[in-house]
């Protein structure tokens, strides 16, 4: 009696070993940090993920990029609400090609190596998007935010990192606008808000200008004198 109970306990911890072990591609547990669970893009009052301030822009500058998956594209479009659904299952990231390619768990990981990857928080937001209903939500934006935590930082986040960030940055010379102190030297001598507001040089994002009420967080931000605050 007692060795057919040890044995039992044997075999479950043997298999509880192999279970770890076989274990190939762990999805992101979905631990979603505070300030993603009542997010709002960093430019609102909203809560819940906004889908065209949060997760439209990652998608445009990480995925449909020219070359990649834009309107041009033979490969998949995922310039839109509707384009991006046809590669997400409502309610289950894990079974959405879309999550599951940017884990690196699908046929071919993306973005492509040798492109700039999301964070962690990007990744997580995105599933947690999925999760929540993979809505076509948009928020209010708050033209009263000029802060660089509650408004600059986030837009540059979601709309610029895609390009300018990684070991290979968009511009001319390259331009990195993954820390404060490079985003503040971009307005000072490259010209960051002539590019985003189209007054000079190309539109930036290109083909996707940010909202007046973006721009306008931007341009009060300078004014006020750049605070990392
Ligand atoms: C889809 C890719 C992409 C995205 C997204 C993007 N950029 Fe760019 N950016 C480029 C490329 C390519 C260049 C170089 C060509 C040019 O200057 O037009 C560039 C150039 C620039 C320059 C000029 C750099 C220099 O060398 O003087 C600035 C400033 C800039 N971007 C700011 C931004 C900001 C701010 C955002 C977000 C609001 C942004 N970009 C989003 C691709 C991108």
């Amino acid at each position: 009696m007692r060795k057919s109970l040890l044995f039992i306990a044997i075999t479950a911890f043997v298999i509880m070993i192999i279970n770890a072990v076989s274990c190939k591609h762990d999805p992101i547990p979905p631990v979603i940090p505070p300030n993603i669970q009542n997010s709002n893009g960093g430019n609102g009052s909203n809560s819940g993920i906004c889908f065209s301030d949060q997760i439209l822009p990652l998608i445009q500058t990480y995925c449909a990029y020219t070359g990649c998956h834009d309107g041009n594209s033979e490969a998949m479009n995922l310039t839109t609400y509707s384009n991006i659904m046809h590669v997400v299952q409502a309610g289950n990231p894990n079974g959405s090609t879309l999550y599951n390619a940017i884990i690196g768990g699908g046929e071919e990981p993306m973005p492509p190596g040798s492109k700039p990857q999301l964070s962690t928080n990007q990744v997580i937001l995105i599933y947690t998007w999925i999760q929540q209903g993979a809505q076509n939500t948009a928020c209010a934006c708050d033209s009263t935010i000029t802060t660089f935590s509650g408004a600059v930082g986030p837009t540059i986040q979601n709309h610029c990192q895609g390009c300018h960030s990684g070991s290979n940055p968009a511009g001319n010379p390259a331009l990195d606008l993954s820390s404060y102190n490079n985003i503040v030297a971009a307005v000072n001598s490259q010209n960051l808000y002539g590019r985003v507001t189209g007054t000079s040089g190309a539109v930036m994002p290109p083909g996707n200008k940010l909202s007046d009420c973006n721009l306008s967080q931007i341009h009060n931000w300078i004014l006020g004198g750049m605070l990392n605050n």
